[in-house]
């Protein structure tokens, strides 16, 4: 017989059905047995006798055969979409028995130490909301996905052992076996890769890209690795790229989340100045009610500071990133103006928030290698630095690079924030804990003497 999903027994009255799934709860009333049965489509109630039910557990894995009967009207479980009926279990096989969870899987789980939900990340997924969390996850990126490539963006991947591109945070890195004693650096972002693929002709590239920076970990910010939707498009001005993600954004609530309601559409744009004064912040609460769940309020800031005062470092550092341009006009300044006056200087930059986060980033690029060049000096690189450093993007803009410009909306954020979670890791499947630990695997761990004699590696004795 073929299988039928939990979801699916309401419309299979009085037939007989075969269901496959997990134990959630096992009631014993003296003659019967109660079973509730879950599989990712949701839970069902079995009914059994003490024979068929046997020593059946919490989270063994079985199949039942029974028919679909309607439940007596004031036996009506109104709190499940399965609730008007229940499966009067014929026989029942076990697949796989289960010891004794270490935590309770049907409670919302926000209680349990995270470190041992962590542990137990298999386990701690099979929570509702958790499944829930994994499923809008997954609908999103599918819609994200379709929605550029309706409008012609190709999908490319890049490498994830690379060269350093500076995002502003510590690279991670991995030691060459090949060359000892040299290091990879895991991509920050995909950054400098999708602006090489804006010179070689892709014109409109896409990619759900991981991003490993090594920074200190806060509910909104993932340690280790986190995704964003990494967009970079050729011949653009700034307006086209914000429409492109308005209008994602838009049919994303309305297809994926239509009990949200966005506060104004179009969003609203502000300057950085304007925010920073009626604000005090570059990521603005624009919610109109900040006690309604939700309420989504979009906005964009824009005419960001190109450049920030390090003062510990006593230079200048870019507040984006060193590929973004100068507004047009401020373009002689660079090159001719007082550098004491260099924070006065804009940038082509915009980011987008939500509800008081920044849920993504974007720029314009520079497309002048003398330009790119003269920023990477400003920034406090010097020549043979720039070289070695950037050589490789610097030389390939002295063949025919397009105007270029792009923007990476970071999935991980917009889902917490949509989702009303309090971190990240509630929307990530097996995420690193706040200690930096990953969920499950347990890394980073010791490796084996042989491995470190290979990488021509040695860890001095304390
Ligand atoms: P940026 O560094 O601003 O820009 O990142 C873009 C967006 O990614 C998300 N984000 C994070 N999410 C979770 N954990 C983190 N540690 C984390 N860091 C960033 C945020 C942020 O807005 N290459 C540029 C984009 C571009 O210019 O196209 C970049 O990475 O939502």
């Amino acid at each position: 017989m073929e299988r039928t999903v939990i979801a699916d027994t309401v419309n299979k009255i009085s037939q007989t059905v075969l269901l496959k799934g997990w134990v959630n709860t096992r009631r014993d009333h003296g003659k019967i047995v109660f079973l509730d049965l879950r599989d990712r489509s949701g839970l069902v109630q079995v009914v059994a006798t003490p024979e068929i039910a046997g020593k059946i557990g919490p989270e063994w894995v079985i199949t039942v055969a029974g028919v679909v009967k309607n439940r007596p009207e004031k036996l009506v479980n109104p709190k499940i979409p399965t609730g008007t009926v229940e499966i009067e279990a014929k026989g029942i096989d076990v697949l796989a028995q289960s010891e004794t969870p270490p935590f309770p899987l049907e409670t919302e789980g926000h209680d349990i130490d995270e470190e041992t939900r962590l542990k137990y990340r298999y386990l701690d997924l099979r929570r509702p909301r958790l499944q829930r969390n994994l499923r809008l996850r997954n609908e999103v990126i599918q819609k994200m996905r379709r929605y550029l490539l309706e409008r012609g963006f190709w999908e490319v991947e890049t490498p994830i052992l690379t060269k350093a591109t500076p995002e502003g945070a510590r690279d991670f890195l991995v030691p060459s076996r090949l060359q000892p004693g040299n290091f990879y650096a895991l991509p920050q972002s995909p950054q400098q890769y999708k602006q090489l693929l804006m010179v070689a002709g892709v014109e409109k590239y896409f990619q759900i890209a991981r991003c490993f920076r090594d920074e200190d970990p806060r509910a909104d910010r993932a340690y280790g690795e986190f995704t964003q939707l990494d967009i970079e498009m050729s011949f653009v001005a700034q307006e086209e790229i914000r429409n492109l993600v308005e209008e994602l954004y838009i049919e994303i609530v309305t297809e994926i989340f239509p009990g949200k309601k966005i506060s104004q559409i179009p969003f609203p744009a502000l300057t950085y100045a304007e925010a920073m004064k009626k604000y005090g912040t570059d990521k603005p609460d624009l919610r109109k009610d900040k006690n309604d769940p939700n309420e989504l309020a979009f906005g964009w800031i824009v005419d960001f500071p190109l450049f920030e005062w390090k003062e510990q470092e006593n230079r200048w550092d870019a507040m984006h990133h060193p590929f973004t341009a100068p507004k047009a006009e401020d373009i002689d300044f660079l090159y001719y103006g007082d550098p004491k006056d260099f924070g006065k200087l804009r940038a082509d930059q915009y980011d987008f928030v939500l509800n008081g986060f920044e849920i993504g980033g974007g720029s314009i690029r520079i497309a002048d290698p003398k330009l790119q060049a003269r920023i990477f000096e400003i920034l406090g690189h010097s020549p043979a630095n720039i070289e070695k450093k950037f050589g490789h993007l610097l030389s390939a803009f002295r063949y025919g690079v397009p105007p270029h410009g792009g923007i990476a909306p970071g999935i991980d954020r917009f889902l917490m924030v949509i989702l009303n979670e309090p971190t990240l890791r509630e929307v990530i499947a097996f995420p690193t804990s706040a200690s930096g630990r990953t969920a499950v695997m347990e890394a980073p761990s010791n490796v084996d003497e042989e491995q470190l004699k290979e990488l021509k590696i040695k860890i001095p004795q304390k």
